[in-house]
């Protein structure tokens, strides 16, 4: 949204992919800790979100929210302060609606979404020093100008505090492809295009719920036109790490969010990842695309089927590209520096896996294990006009 403090997109952790609703004050201090312990904060991970079932089943008689008194019993200030002394953000969850997706489902009781609330509420974030608010459409009720009225009106609440706080939306929860055409940038600093991400790679029911890798890249590939900063089109948080994909699944996944410019919010336990995950996550080159200042959302700019490749362009006039095998067995991608977006006849090659490099007068291939991605940074010649720009999303309505 303008004005917004996300000029690049967000990065953090969020408890909701590995802990539901079994969430604690003890927990999130141990998260906090590990985001710090294991390298995650010095690679750039600086939210903490602490997602559904934080709250008070019941506001106070003025209408005050509170923390659940069991499971956060220091309170929601301390909790922030906690998070802020270990030099991370803060981050929480509520909803516009009367339930939150665990009340609406029986998981949690109470009734205490933030509808008439707006302004109390986003006054109390700001008090106990909130940094971040995930602002989640839990209901199959509600029109696509009933949710743009309701998460303006929380967009308008957060801006009166005068706090800095970066506003995530959900506005598909149960609405998982209409909504998603909508370009939200004006309302809110990143905005989900569509239901949970799992840890699988593939649901072959496509745009049905669950949602894997593959379907989730199909849905946001066609919206990364809409990034820029202070607006990111949002595929959901990162399900690397996860005990449902294999490595080779989450390197893809990675690289695929981090070339589509997507938030980077880790969902797994950072406690108990392995060398290879934390490495993954903590990729210095993929990170240095994914947070590049231009702010241009990588575009699918060739699909074959099982193979596709991603093109993103960088500030300093290089491209990141993807060469992503989407099928079940070992196949060789390739493109050219011209289909990227670049013109000329020599390029250096940086492997952002591995860091090797190479040169290539335009030919950039790879072999690519089944369901991985092979990416590179593309650097020299000079950028072709009208790709370029179309790469840079011209012709989204910003
Ligand atoms: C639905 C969202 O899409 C999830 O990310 C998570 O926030 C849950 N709601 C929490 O109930």
């Amino acid at each position: 949204a303008p004005g917004s403090p996300a000029a690049t997109p967000p990065l953090g952790w969020n408890s909701w992919n590995t802990f539901g609703c079994n969430i604690n004050e003890a927990l999130v201090r141990e998260m906090a800790d590990t985001m710090v312990s294991s390298g995650m904060k010095a690679a750039g991970y600086q939210y903490v979100v602490i997602d559904d079932c934080w709250f008070n089943p019941q506001r106070d008689p003025d209408g005050t929210l509170q923390g659940d008194p069991v499971r956060f019993p220091s309170g929601m200030k301390a909790m922030g302060d906690y998070i802020h002394s270990r030099g991370l953000k803060f981050g929480i969850y509520q909803v516009p609606t009367e339930k939150t997706c665990a009340q609406r489902g029986g998981a949690y009781p109470g009734s205490t979404g933030s509808v008439g609330h707006e302004e109390q509420d986003a006054r109390q974030f700001a008090a106990w020093g909130v940094d971040y608010l995930k602002y989640d459409w839990c209901s199959p009720e509600g029109s696509l100008e009933e949710q743009v009225a309701r998460f303006t009106l929380m967009r308008d609440a957060l801006r009166a505090t005068g706090r800095q706080i970066v506003y995530s939306i959900n506005p598909n929860s149960y609405h998982a492809i209409a909504g998603a055409d909508y370009n939200w940038g004006e309302v809110a600093d990143l905005w989900r295009t569509t239901e949970d991400l799992l840890d699988i790679w593939q649901n072959g029911n496509v745009n049905s719920y669950p949602m894997g890798v593959g379907n989730v890249v199909d849905i946001n590939a066609p919206r990364t036109a809409q990034a820029g900063p202070g607006h990111w089109p949002d595929p959901d948080m990162l399900v690397v790490g996860r005990p449902g994909l294999t490595l080779t699944e989450s390197r893809a996944h990675f690289a695929l969010w981090a070339l589509m410019a997507a938030p980077l919010m880790a969902g797994n336990d950072p406690r108990s990842m392995s060398a290879e995950i934390s490495a993954v996550l903590r990729n210095p080159l993929l990170l240095e695309v994914n947070q590049d200042r231009l702010g241009a959302g990588g575009r699918r700019v060739r699909d074959d089927g099982a193979t596709e490749v991603f093109a993103k362009p960088l500030a300093d006039g290089s491209v990141a590209v993807g060469l992503f095998n989407r099928g079940d067995s070992a196949t060789r991608v390739a493109t050219t520096a011209a289909e990227v977006g670049l013109r000329g006849d020599r390029f250096d090659l940086v492997d952002l896996w591995t860091g090797a490099g190479s040169a290539t007068t335009g030919a950039i291939s790879a072999d690519v294990p089944a369901h991985g991605v092979a990416a590179f940074r593309v650097r020299g010649g000079s950028p072709i006009t009208g790709t370029t720009s179309q790469l840079r999303g011209v012709g989204s309505t910003r």
